[in-house]
């Protein structure tokens, strides 16, 4: 049975859900979506960048899922946040989402003119059409500039994590701040070879499973949401298939000594998109 977490405003929020970063818009999101919602996840993260959010709202139609039954996550990107057009941008992914509220709507990147978008969600949040708000790629230096300005405090930040970037102490700083973590990249990202370390190979052979559950049963027991991306069927429901099964205090020691320290994507400190 899935796991699911409660954030700090209350929100329930289900532990695995399909990232759909680099999914092409039209029918592979539109049919990656469908067949999440149709194994059992309940929890599809997207952003306005992913250009993606028209066959998002698409694929969860075809699902026929009672609005109330999934968690729905987007994303305020950077040029809308350097031209303050947080509400109108807010607006414009309901619009192509064809839905009246997200469960979560976060910052993505911490850009020039983050402290003003973090006001435009706390109005967002008010009215009642975005359930949670939080921050995406913020680094301990942001969230304690944002925590010394706000009283409303992020329900989450979605950071890159993985086996290879565990990103722990970030993970540790936000645990103490109340707020959750979100993995993105969970299995190592696009164009790593992660999934090929004999070290998952080994331990998956001990429970029957693949490089791929291994890593996203690790996420699950280490207490974050994580989110990985297929557009493959069989992998999308491979990905879910990780609910019965427990790796043991060493399995989760020995994946976590994979982390090299280096990023698989972009530094937060140091981006220019
Ligand atoms: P694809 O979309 O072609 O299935 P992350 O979630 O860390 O960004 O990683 C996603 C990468 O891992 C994608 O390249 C994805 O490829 C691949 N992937 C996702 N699920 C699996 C799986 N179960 N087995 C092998 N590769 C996977």
């Amino acid at each position: 049975i899935q796991s699911t977490i409660t954030l700090n405003n209350g929100s329930v929020i289900p532990q695995v859900g399909l990232g759909v970063f680099q999914t092409p818009d039209g029918e592979t999101t539109v049919n990656a979506v469908q067949t999440a919602l149709e194994t059992g996840y309940r929890h599809i993260d997207t952003a306005m960048i992913y250009r993606n959010e028209t066959s998002v709202g698409e694929g969860i139609r075809r699902a026929g899922v009672p609005r109330d039954d999934f968690f729905l996550t987007t994303k305020l990107w950077n040029d809308d946040i350097r031209a303050h057009r947080g509400l109108d941008a807010f607006q414009e992914s309901l619009d192509r989402l064809g839905l009246d509220y997200v469960d979560l709507y976060l910052i993505h990147w911490p850009a020039d003119g983050w402290q003003q978008a973090w006001d435009d969600l706390q109005e967002i949040y008010a009215s009642g059409r975005a359930k949670a708000i939080g921050v995406s790629n913020f680094q301990q230096h942001h969230i304690e500039e944002l925590l010394n300005n706000s009283d409303v405090v992020p329900a989450v930040d979605q950071i890159e994590s993985s086996p290879q970037f565990t990103n722990q102490e970030l993970i540790d700083f936000l645990t103490t701040k109340g707020i959750h973590t979100e993995t993105w990249s969970p299995l190592g990202g696009t164009g790593g070879n992660l999934l090929g370390n004999p070290v998952l190979a080994e331990i998956g052979a001990k429970y029957g499973k693949s490089a791929a559950q291994v890593v996203i049963r690790w996420h699950i027991q280490r207490g974050v949401v994580v989110l990985p991306k297929s557009t493959h069927a069989e992998r999308i429901k491979q990905n879910f298939d990780v609910f019965d099964f427990n790796l043991s205090p060493e399995d989760m020691d020995a994946i976590t000594s994979l982390n090299t320290g280096h990023r698989n994507g972009a530094d937060p400190d140091d981006f220019d998109f």
